[in-house]
């Protein structure tokens, strides 16, 4: 049985998902980090760009951007709920007609021929959703790529440090008042998950050597009835790197967003973030510095790559 996909399936297909998917970005800093990294990767790279294939597209936080930007984007998703919010949003926005909502999954794109969307895209790791088969999905994402693709996946090295932290996601709640249901759970779970904390040497090296979270764990619960949290396969970015070079996609480029705000402490990401001007230079300056390739690994949660596609 395909465990992974079915799990992927159940989790993402709860019917608020889109819902809280869509509201992210008033609620935690990292993700404000992220998204504006990669909006600006996009919006930098758009030129002779008019087809896009945006895979795992969620609530269509980049295919509504990109349809706003005059692209024809194909908005391709397991999730139903996330297509509706997505559908909603782009009525909202005046851009429904230029997208075409697909519901499928990453692991078959044989619908697809060869070359046929000048940009692809897979923002914030739907293709490590698809273990086992996530080498294979890469080669799919590439094959109908015409002129470049981007990519952001699980980040190994930018996991890792999970294991020594369960309160890492505290540090980037921008209101801890919010009416978010997360956001409520992780402030009263705070001291809970301290106390509760032991380090678990064995854990952090299985990750570390194998890239898998959730495995067995998330199988029994799935077979409970539950829905787990995606079985994940986490990227190193010199693995990542070569299987892109082995897909022939030249000049790729890699980042980490998030990796310089993981240093700050959430008092002062709370205060920059409340401050419109300290804001704007806080996420330009993020961007700089998390393009560059020696902190890639070291992403919050997200290994970025891109390149271009140049055959025969
Ligand atoms: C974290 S969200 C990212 C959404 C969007 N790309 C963004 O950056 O805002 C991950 C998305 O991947 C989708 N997904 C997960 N596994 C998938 C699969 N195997 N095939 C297609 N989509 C998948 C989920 O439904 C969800 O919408």
């Amino acid at each position: 049985m395909d465990y992974s996909r079915k799990i992927s399936e159940r989790l993402w297909n709860q019917s608020d998902k889109g819902e809280l998917e869509s509201h992210r970005e008033e609620t935690y800093i990292d993700d404000i980090i992220q998204k504006n990294h990669l909006e600006r990767r996009l919006l930098e790279n758009l030129a002779g760009v008019e087809t896009v294939f945006d895979g795992g597209a969620g609530c269509g936080r980049f295919s509504i951007l990109l349809a706003k930007r005059g692209c024809r984007v194909t908005h391709f998703d397991i999730s139903q709920p996330m297509i509706d919010k997505a559908k909603e949003l782009a009525e909202a926005a005046g851009v429904a007609g230029q997208i075409t909502f697909v519901k499928g999954a990453l692991e078959d794109l044989s619908a697809y021929a060869d070359c046929s969307f000048d940009l692809v895209i897979s923002f914030d790791a739907p293709v490590s959703y698809t273990w086992p088969n996530q080498e294979r999905v890469i080669e799919e994402l590439t094959r109908i790529a015409k002129k470049k693709i981007m990519l952001s996946v699980t980040s190994r090295l930018g996991s890792l440090p999970y294991l020594a932290n369960p309160i890492q996601k505290n540090q980037f709640i921008l209101d801890e008042n919010a009416p978010d249901s997360f956001v409520q759970w992780l402030v009263k779970n705070r001291e809970k998950a301290v106390g509760g904390f032991a380090f678990n040497r064995r854990s952090a090296e299985e990750l570390l050597e194998g890239g898998l979270m959730g495995g067995e764990a998330a199988i029994a619960e799935y077979e409970r009835g539950g829905a787990p949290w995606c079985i994940t396969y986490a990227f190193m970015p010199d693995e990542l790197e070569a299987i892109l070079a082995r897909c022939g996609v030249k000049s790729i480029k890699m980042a980490g967003p998030g990796a310089f705000a993981r240093t700050v402490p959430r008092e002062i990401l709370v205060k920059i973030m409340n401050d419109p001007r300290q804001r704007a230079d806080f996420l330009a300056f993020c961007y700089e510095y998390d393009s560059n390739p020696f902190v890639c690994g070291m992403g919050k949660d997200n290994l970025f790559a891109m390149g271009d596609i140049i055959r025969g």
